[in-house]
């Protein structure tokens, strides 16, 4: 915990529980599921923790910005001089919508502050079981009042990992990967997911692709201050303040098998760069 960010924290924490009181009072209540595309789905429990945290945010910080999954860019109130303040609040209302709609109980509020393009505060807020994960950018993650870490596991067979892979290569990745580590699992959450690294729950958390920058905001830095290692699949930054749409992945590991998850990643060629 530090004072720089103690009020962002706070803030944040407060308001991540509330949206997270919404989602637990219309779970498998829900009025009604609409369909984004064949695979994505938003309810009305979607929009209103949006609502709520929207419209918190702009009250207390005005001069932020926002970035919101179903709502999209909102601006902020620019300073006298036309300036921005250069703080993005970059929020999932609920992901996992898949799972909640469904009634399975494994979802969660994801609220980050990038400052500056720094992801800077992040909260993440399971109402289930009633988790919070929180760090901010000099301050140690935490689940709950407790400082949280990354797992201690020597080796890589008996790894647990969250492995959720997409597209071309995909399948080979994981079956390049599966055989070498104890279990993998694809929870349906992203950002919860990635917090359960940052107490182990989770030895790792690999997935190729298909993030959107408030599936990771919060967790990749809540997971970052518990110890582990968080890049893209290449190697590369996990954060890019400029992309919006769901180009985004991440491996994040403790540093001592990270390396060796990414070479197994690189190894699999797709049959488009073996052709070449
Ligand atoms: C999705 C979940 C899922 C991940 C997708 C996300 P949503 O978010 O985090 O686990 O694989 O890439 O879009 O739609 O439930 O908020
Ligand atoms: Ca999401
Ligand atoms: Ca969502």
């Amino acid at each position: 915990m530090t004072d720089r960010w103690a009020e962002e924290l706070a803030f944040a924490t407060d308001l991540a529980r509330r949206a997270g009181e919404i989602l637990t009072a219309c779970y498998e209540r829900l009025d009604r599921i609409d369909y984004k595309s064949k695979r994505d789905v938003v309810t009305n429990a979607d929009y209103a923790s949006e609502r709520l945290v929207i419209d918190a945010i702009k009250a207390r910080y005005p001069g932020d910005a926002i970035l919101a999954e179903e709502s999209g860019e909102h601006a902020g109130v620019l300073r006298d001089d036309g300036s921005h303040n250069g703080r993005t609040w970059v929020i999932d209302p609920l992901d996992g919508t898949v799972n909640y709609a469904n009634g399975i109980p494994y979802y969660c509020v994801s609220i980050g502050l990038v400052v500056d393009d720094v992801p800077t505060v992040g909260v993440v807020f399971d109402p289930a079981r009633d988790d919070l994960y929180s760090a901010t950018a000099d301050g140690q993650a935490m689940l709950d009042d407790e400082p949280i870490t990354t797992s201690a596991k020597e080796t890589l067979s008996d790894y647990v990992v969250s492995l959720a892979v997409i597209g071309r290569g995909g399948l080979a990745r994981e079956r390049k990967i599966a055989p070498l580590i104890r279990i993998h699992r694809r929870m349906g959450s992203a950002a919860l997911a990635l917090v359960y690294v940052a107490n182990g729950r989770f030895d790792a958390f690999i997935q190729n692709g298909g993030l959107s920058p408030w599936d990771v905001a919060a967790a990749g830095l809540i997971v970052e201050r518990a110890g582990a290692v968080v890049t893209d699949v290449t190697g590369g930054p996990w954060w890019n303040a400029k992309v919006r749409g769901p180009r985004t992945s991440v491996v994040a590991a403790p540093p001592s098998q990270h390396a060796a998850l990414l070479d197994l990643l690189a190894s699999v060629k797709t049959k488009l760069q073996t052709r070449r």
